[in-house]
């Protein structure tokens, strides 16, 4: 690794609003830090790490649910929206992450799942109880399809799935109807045509608010709103299920956010929002977060995530160099300078980056640092998901029983075999959960019992502890790309123009804003390649451009590779080794 922290500017830029220069790290607490020795992380070990994310450089905490909950989806099925799961610890627990969180300087925005309740919410509860319950509507009941016998397949009222599979209804044979889960049979959708839902919800949402939350991460938001009638679906577009066009995008899904920003978020200036949107296209997401909307800051889309899942969720096929860039290209093209990307490759629904897109065989380090640096300097605010900054490895999925996702588990128990099919094994989201790789102890500095999942084999050579102090480290590139957003004004403000290299698997951008300039350079595959500019591009190429970052090492040389006895650092037409990734600025 090559770093030339003398090139910064010395100072923060003070970017408007605020979160356009911040680092945002998602915390998954089932997996972070156990310290009351039940195998499941915890509130105090957010706390206990908080000093770890702030030398990081992390300006925003997003923690997953922690709600009171059954659990059947990890928490994003909840019990009661104003209390803090037991399995987690208690809101005073809660308040000293927040005020602690403060004193660091970060910020913690919560996770918002109000697509959904849990069975066990009171509403559900008594929504449940009889057909003419005050709270019936509050949920989606309805009568099985006439002419089948009721509770049987084909009796569903539509032919919706779920986004686990299976059909999206349930039946409830003490009232004889059926109630709508997108998701788990455990996560009953609310009804947000009914205006006390909303009351509801946006009374809860300000009452966190109050509390000193700085914001929320919108769980599911792009299917709150149904089709009138509930009609039936269509064929499916994989990786969704049958009726996804039914209730994604729905008729007023954008009328029902505009009521909550101006019912909440108006009320909480500087507050960060940040929307999760499985059918967003780069044109769409302009009407969830351009700011003149009134909605959300910005959106997780998935259609990077998703590319490839043409044949299923879990049936991936090969990524040709090249492909995840480009999409990643329009998604900045479109949203240009009027709407803003929440950039990422990683969450705790998502395989690790490196297994999926990169190499971890043969160029571990290389392809994670490569992977880093293609996303994270791109115009929009950078996500990291824990263990991501020191490029952990996906779990060890042998047998049904290794599995913890009701998602991977509902598969399974389809399926009816023991034996793991090799698409689940790389693509189950349980591959996102095991626990954060602290040290090569037993539980990895996790826990000191066995931990709730299992930990990776290869937590051994990768954890925080190998990396902390290592120079040439993924977790030290990690802290040189974030030390980067906070100070060059190009990354914050900068517009993004794609250069072309002449080879698909040459990731080449430029962030340009009066006075600062950043050229990023990644070699997107593992093979050699050179670098051509076209002659439009060669005056910008010419340019006096600097390396502040690079991936490679010039003392490494390899004999077997003419490339390697490079002995020099790279400037912008040296061709580029496996994975390599640079980082050039302009300097007066
Ligand atoms: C998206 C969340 O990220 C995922 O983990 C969850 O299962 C679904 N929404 C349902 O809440
Ligand atoms: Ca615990």
């Amino acid at each position: 690794m090559i770093i030339h922290p003398e090139l910064l500017p010395g100072n923060l830029y003070a970017a408007r609003p605020w979160w356009k220069n911040a680092v945002l790290y998602q915390v998954y607490p089932r997996s972070f830090q156990d310290t009351n020795g039940d195998g499941i992380g915890d509130l105090e070990g957010i706390i206990r790490r908080l000093d770890y994310l702030a030398g990081l450089g992390v300006d925003i905490v997003w923690i997953s649910p922690i709600y009171r909950s059954p659990q059947a989806d990890n928490g994003y099925d909840i019990s009661d929206y104003r209390d803090i799961d037991p399995l987690f610890g208690d809101l005073e627990a809660f308040d000293a992450l927040v005020s602690r969180a403060h004193d660091l300087g970060m910020r913690i925005v919560m996770d918002l799942v109000v697509n959904h309740t849990s069975i066990e919410h009171p509403w559900f509860v008594e929504s449940a109880s009889s057909a003419c319950s005050a709270r019936r509507d509050w949920y989606y009941w309805r009568d099985p399809r006439p002419g089948f016998t009721p509770g049987a397949p084909g009796a569903e009222p539509t032919n919706w799935e779920s986004f686990f599979g299976g059909p999206a209804w349930e039946y409830d044979a003490s009232t004889g109807q059926y109630y709508l889960h997108l998701f788990a049979r455990a996560q009953p959708d609310l009804n947000w045509e009914n205006p006390q839902v909303r009351d509801a919800v946006y009374e809860m949402m300000n009452w966190w608010l109050d509390r000193g939350v700085d914001g929320f991460r919108v769980d599911a938001i792009d299917v709150i709103s149904k089709q009138p009638g509930l009609p039936d679906g269509g064929p499916a577009r994989p990786p969704f299920g049958i009726g996804h066009e039914c209730f994604a995008d729905g008729p007023r899904l954008h009328e029902f956010l505009q009521e909550m920003h101006e019912r909440t978020f108006a009320h909480h200036p500087g507050s960060f929002t940040v929307g999760e949107a499985s059918n967003a296209s780069p044109e769409t997401a302009l009407l969830f977060c351009d700011p003149k909307r009134r909605e959300f800051n910005m959106l997780i889309q998935f259609e990077h995530v998703n590319l490839g899942l043409e044949n299923g969720k879990f049936s991936p096929r090969h990524l040709a160099p090249g492909e995840l860039t480009d999409v990643l290209t329009r998604w900045q093209d479109t949203l240009g300078t009027r709407g803003w990307n929440a950039l990422y490759l990683e969450n705790h629904d998502q395989p690790r980056s490196v297994s999926r897109f990169g190499d971890p065989s043969r160029y571990w380090y290389e392809s994670a640092t490569a992977l880093a640096t293609a996303y994270f300097l791109q115009r929009g605010t950078p996500f990291i998901y824990q263990g991501q900054e020191i490029g952990m490895l996906g779990g060890d999925f042998k047998t049904a029983a290794d599995f913890r996702d009701v998602e991977s588990m509902s598969y399974m128990e389809r399926l009816g075999a023991d034996e793991v099919p090799e698409g689940l094994a790389t693509m189950s989201r349980d591959n996102g959960r095991t626990p954060m790789q602290w040290d090569s102890s037993p539980a990895a500095g996790f826990s000191e019992t066995v931990p709730w999942i299992d930990v990776p084999a290869s937590a051994e050579q990768i954890n925080v502890a190998a990396q902390a102090d290592d120079p040439q480290s993924i977790l030290t590139y990690y802290r040189a790309l974030i030390s980067a957003r906070h100070v060059i004004p190009a990354l914050t403000d900068g517009t993004f123009t794609r250069i072309d290299a002449s080879v698909p698997a040459l990731f080449v951008y430029r962030r340009s804003a009066p006075g600062s300039d950043v050229l990023v350079m990644v070699n997107m595959s593992g093979e050699h390649h050179t670098p051509l500019f076209s002659s439009g591009d060669e005056a910008m190429a010419s340019l006096p451009w600097r390396l502040y970052l690079g991936n490679t090492d010039t003392s490494f040389v390899k004999t077997d590779d003419a490339f390697d006895h490079i002995q020099s650092e790279p400037t912008v037409t040296t061709p580029m080794r496996p994975w390599e990734a640079r980082v050039y600025l302009l300097t007066d």
